[in-house]
């Protein structure tokens, strides 16, 4: 069932949104080579603790830690951890979740640290833009395979693939709600978006092959050929004539 928010819910939403994208904004800020990723995920439970937020990821489904951190060939759901150092070279995409008063915001960055090869500035740069490109013409009665094919057209046309086996989601007062949002797909097929719809976009677009590996530390979604993965995600709510952008 599509929860469609109230405007009152949805004054909710912009609050929770723009706590979850300060996490990133701050992290953005602090990354750098030498620091592990439990150095990143402390900084986003301090801040969010910090604002009387919470964590969504910590104890969802049992998952550790407060933020996702995931580098280069791992797609998404990295775990912090103190033996994992970021380097410089590599892309680290940071995905967060907060809950305040009771409503979700879900994003995600993809950061470059120091000099990372043009493959992977290309890769970040086009993961970014297929966000762009889904919201572009999206409004009120929009079929949501509209959003699937923009992402993946985008995607394809530069040379790189889509992930299938994890999509966005419907948000509100669950990080998981309906509809599933796929990031492949076809021009006016599936359900129709209404106003009042908050959703998650969210494109994982990798350089090589589309397929996933999961890992046996029961999280980590890795590439199958272990080229690297970009992942960029906003909260978003449906309006009359467009979108607003909850975590920007
Ligand atoms: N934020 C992810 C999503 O976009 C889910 C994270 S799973 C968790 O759907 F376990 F880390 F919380
Ligand atoms: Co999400």
């Amino acid at each position: 069932m599509i929860k469609i928010k109230t405007e009152r819910e949805l004054a909710l939403m912009r609050e929770s949104g723009r706590l979850t994208k300060n996490v990133l904004d701050l992290i953005g800020r602090e990354i750098k080579a030498g620091m592990t990723t439990k150095d990143l995920d402390r900084i986003a439970y301090d801040y969010i603790k910090s604002c009387g937020a919470t964590p969504s990821f910590l104890g969802y489904c049992g998952y550790p830690a407060s933020i996702c951190a995931s580098i280069d060939e791992t797609v998404v759901h990295g775990i912090p951890s103190d033996d994992v150092v970021i380097k410089n070279g590599q892309i680290v995409s940071i995905d967060v979740g907060v809950i305040y008063n009771g409503w979700q915001g879900d994003a995600a960055r993809t950061f470059m640290v120091g000099d990372v090869s043009d493959e992977k500035k290309k890769l970040v740069k086009v993961t970014e833009e297929c966000f762009f490109k889904a919201i572009e013409d999206l409004c009120d009665g929009s079929p949501i395979g509209n959003i699937g094919y923009a992402v993946q057209s985008h995607a394809e046309s530069n040379g790189f693939s889509v992930v299938r086996a994890l999509t966005g989601h419907g948000i509100g007062r669950e990080m998981h709600e309906d509809p599933s949002v796929p990031n492949y797909g076809r021009r006016g097929t599936g359900i129709r978006l209404k106003k009042g719809m908050v959703i998650a976009i969210e494109p994982m677009i990798n350089a090589g092959v589309y397929g996933v590996d999961f890992l046996s530390d029961g999280w980590s979604v890795v590439t199958k050929d272990r080229r690297p993965s970009a992942h960029y995600e906003n909260t978003i709510a449906i309006t009359d004539d467009g979108v607003e952008i909850l975590t920007l």
